[in-house]
């Protein structure tokens, strides 16, 4: 057992970055100039550019790269874009460009936003009769809009605001447990602040309004705020991407007609549809494409990534967010999920290459980059069950993944070169990898 005998430290956040980096390699690392020299490797040389990045975060040491990546020829409700994509898997990119490019030739991608609407919650405690607080939610209810009027000022200007304030008993869950439960319009932004500072000041006017409630007894007044946040889960801020051509003008080459293509494609949903441990895998692959365009676009994939989660489950068991049939000859894959995204605020107006990643996008609305991230989503799906009842999986990824082994191994370019061409034609799997490079390394010895 290796045991560590390593401090704990007070007042880290106050120190230098330089001096953060000292302790960091003084304590944990056998060869603390090497440690050092890594994490300054990273550092942009232009200054202020680092220091952007520095202060995106706290206890910033070092920057850490995702290659981004671009796949071209998504045309999407007749316009043609290029999408950034930040990823480190390695065939998701060529994967999703192999899926525009073959949809580009049957009518492109169909996109609709179905709706925006954002939610967020002030979860709060009321010891007492149901029908007073009502009363009380009820009077205050106008208030409450109008102690955010400050907030809400500008969002209201452009259209959007507090669309709507709900009471909500919750104490069948938790005994004296309710919400105000609220929706909310945030336009180009995602709009957590604008949310979360609206439901903090609904909780002050809350609490406060009710000590002054006459019909409250003593108890009732003490209303107890537990919390104000917004809610990640906006099944109703909801996105549908589609694609669909006749089922004939599937088949690409002899190996498969298009009748059987897509009847395995389709069986391959449906085992998503119905099978969890599928499910999973399934979605996941989506995910490859959605959060590659999320990160590029400066959006919060973990905000994505858990609310789009949870509505794959809203019928109460984990499943597909694709779907497929045909009908009528004609094949229709599409999928359809929530996204909160914006293209204002948060690092969009911030970070250099997000910048320059929606300007590639033809700089976006929020509504327009949901369906863009649909489609990055949808024809990832495509690719891997594409990939996955045809070849398989490993064939395509394998193929992809050939260069981080070689990296792995340290070839240098001319053994790249050689092994890629010679990759061209034999499978790739990790021990063939090794087994080509050493017997060139032997032949070259030679
Ligand atoms: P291929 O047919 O061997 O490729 O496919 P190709 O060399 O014939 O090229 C055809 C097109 O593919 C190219 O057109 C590109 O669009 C693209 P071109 O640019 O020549 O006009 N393409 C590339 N783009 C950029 N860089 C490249 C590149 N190569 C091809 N190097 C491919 C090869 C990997 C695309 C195919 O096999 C494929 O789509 N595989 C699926 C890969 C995949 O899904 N990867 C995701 C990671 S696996 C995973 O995590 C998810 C999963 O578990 C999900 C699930 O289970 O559902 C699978």
């Amino acid at each position: 057992m290796r045991v560590f005998m390593i401090k704990s430290i007070t007042g880290f956040s106050k120190l230098s970055k330089s001096k953060k980096i000292d302790w960091i390699v003084d304590t944990y690392f056998s060869n603390a100039e090497e440690a050092k020299g890594i994490l300054k490797q990273y550092w942009n040389t232009n200054n202020n550019l680092q220091q952007l990045h520095d202060e995106f975060i706290e206890n910033t040491i070092t920057n850490y790269y995702l290659p981004l990546g671009v796949a071209p020829n998504f045309l999407i409700n007749d316009t043609l874009y290029t999408i950034p994509m930040a990823i480190e898997e390695s065939s998701v990119v060529a994967a999703a460009s192999k899926a525009a490019k073959f949809w580009l030739e049957r009518g492109g991608f169909k996109t609709e936003v179905i709706s925006t609407t954002k939610i967020g919650q002030v979860h709060f405690i009321y010891k007492g009769d149901f029908d007073k607080l009502n009363k009380f939610f009820n009077q205050v209810k106008s208030r409450l809009i109008d102690d955010t009027e400050a907030i809400t000022k500008n969002m209201t200007k452009r259209g959007g605001g507090i669309l709507e304030i709900e009471l909500r008993n919750k104490t069948s869950d938790i005994d004296n447990y309710y919400q105000l439960h609220t929706s909310f319009e945030t336009l180009d932004a995602m709009g957590a602040n604008f949310i979360n500072s609206c439901l903090e000041q609904f909780a002050k006017t809350f609490k406060q309004e009710a000590l002054s409630f006459d019909l409250f007894s003593e108890e009732e007044k003490q209303i107890e705020i537990v919390m104000s946040i917004l809610s990640n889960y906006v099944p109703d801020c909801l996105v549908r991407a589609e694609v669909s051509c006749n089922v004939e003008d599937l088949s690409e080459n002899a190996t498969i007609s298009g009748e059987a293509f897509a009847n395995k494609f389709i069986q391959a949903v449906q085992i998503a549809e119905v099978e969890p441990y599928r499910a999973v895998t399934h979605n996941k692959g989506i995910m490859n494409g959605i959060d590659a365009v999320v990160l590029a676009t400066g959006n919060d994939f973990r905000a994505v990534e858990a609310g789009v989660h949870a509505y794959a489950s809203r019928h109460g068991k984990y499943s597909s967010l694709t779907h497929a049939k045909v009908e009528n000859g004609i094949f229709t894959f599409w999928m359809e999920i929530p996204l909160a995204l914006g293209t204002v605020g948060g690092l969009t107006g911030l970070h250099p290459l997000v910048k320059l990643a929606l300007e590639l996008l033809h700089k976006p609305s929020a509504k327009e980059l949901m369906q863009i991230v649909a489609v990055a989503g949808l024809a990832q799906n495509f690719a891997a069950l594409r990939s996955l009842t045809t070849t398989g999986i490993q064939e395509g990824h394998m193929k992809m993944h050939l260069m981080n082994i070689l990296n792995q191994f340290e070839a240098n370019n001319t053994e790249k070169e050689i092994l890629t061409k010679y990759f061209k034609k034999n499978t790739v799997t990790h021990n063939a990898v090794i087994e080509a490079l050493n017997k060139l390394r032997v032949s070259n010895e030679n």
